[in-house]
């Protein structure tokens, strides 16, 4: 979320984002910002991307900053998402004489902070599932090699990507035959997102590249394994059971209760990185809202395709996406597609 003070002269008093969970929300630090700069906000507007918060929550009420501060008028593009608290934070700055308009921008806004509207009215993160792939669909030749298939153009676009989102996701397959790191390095990040591992009987090895000093990771589980748990635990892992409950999902980590679980811990961003089999189960299971795809111009005829859903019987089966973006990232084509639908809640 962000915060932008102006003064009535059209001067920029002050600018903030909200921290990391936990952190000061934007309001807060756009109030540092302009005291930073040696600017009184009295009389002044706050353009926001959400409403301020009215309750205590980790940080204190953003409204009583504002209205203490002298702020006159707040401009804000969406109320709060969050049935508990929406529309409050309005009533207490028109209960303390501020004027308030809402709307302006509120599109973009809600684009920008997608995740965070999806776990507040859904009750499950955002997932977005990148894909690098040659034109004719490939993501990895039949005997497992990928690295690399796009450019590193490309690859540093999907890196910013990462970066941007919460949780990066893969699967054990992606773990032992790749063994990547999966962190962000090609772009500066304040942090590091955390990474999931899909991994039922829990296969991920001790000495993985993905275990990075200071990143938190998560392994979600469907087959018990104690010893394993706490070796993996000892090499700073959460290891969370999830097990599949329905006929068919009997070993398999429940991927839908796993979101569900996400959500609680206040993940609002999933980027996928995995391979076609888990990549199956999660668009098969209707799991995935939008693909980020690199496609690199080059043909490599059999391999492995990006979801393993097929084959079907019929065209009509087809899972129907809609192209939002297309953008030349150096020599290879970057797809923004989503599922119809999918951003109506
Ligand atoms: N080009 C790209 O964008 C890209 C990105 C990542 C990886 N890759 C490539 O993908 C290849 C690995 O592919 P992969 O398909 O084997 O790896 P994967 O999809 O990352 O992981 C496969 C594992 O996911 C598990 N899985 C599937 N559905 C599940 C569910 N519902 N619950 C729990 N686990 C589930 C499977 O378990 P079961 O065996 O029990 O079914 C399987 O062991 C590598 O060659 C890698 O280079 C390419």
């Amino acid at each position: 979320m962000g915060c932008v003070i102006v003064s009535t002269d059209g001067q920029l008093l002050g600018a903030g984002a909200t921290q990391r969970t936990g952190g000061p929300h934007a309001e807060i630090m756009a109030l540092r910002d302009a005291q930073a700069r040696g600017h009184s906000v009295a009389g002044a507007t706050a353009y926001v991307t959400l409403e301020p918060c009215s309750h205590q929550g980790r940080t204190g009420p953003c409204c009583d900053a504002l209205i203490a501060a002298g702020i006159k008028k707040v401009v804000a593009s969406l109320t709060d998402p969050n049935p508990r608290v929406g529309g409050q934070g309005f009533e207490r700055l028109r209960a303390a004489g501020i004027e308030v308009e809402v709307g302006p921008g509120a599109a973009e806004s809600r684009e920008l902070n997608i995740g965070f509207f999806s776990r507040m009215v859904r009750g499950t993160p955002w997932v977005r599932m990148k894909v690098a792939a040659s034109l004719d669909g490939q993501t990895a030749l039949e005997n497992g090699t990928s690295q690399w298939i796009t450019s590193a153009p490309a690859r540093a676009d999907g890196h910013a990507w990462r970066a941007r989102a919460c949780v990066v996701l893969t699967g054990i397959g992606t773990v032992l035959e790749d063994n990547p790191r999966l962190d962000v390095r090609e772009v500066d990040t304040p942090r590091q997102p955390q990474l999931l591992v899909v991994d039922s009987r829990l296969e991920t090895p001790l000495d993985a590249h993905l275990f990075i000093a200071g990143r938190a990771i998560t392994i979600y589980a469907a087959v018990p394994n104690d010893v394993k748990k706490a070796a993996l635990e000892a090499r700073g892992a959460t290891v969370i059971y999830c097990p599949g409950r329905q006929p068919g999902t009997e070993g398999k980590v429940d991927l839908a209760a796993m979101l569900r679980d996400l959500a609680t811990r206040e993940i609002n961003e999933i980027h996928v990185e995995a391979g076609h089999k888990l990549n199956g189960s999660l668009v098969r299971e209707g799991l995935v809202d939008e693909f980020l795809l690199y496609l690199a111009p080059k043909l490599l005829g059999a391999g492995r395709g990006m979801v393993n859903i097929g084959p079907l019987a019929e065209l009509s089966q087809a899972i129907e996406l809609e192209f939002r973006e297309t953008t030349m990232i150096g020599p290879d084509l970057r797809i923004l597609a989503r599922i119809p639908g999918r951003d109506r809640f």
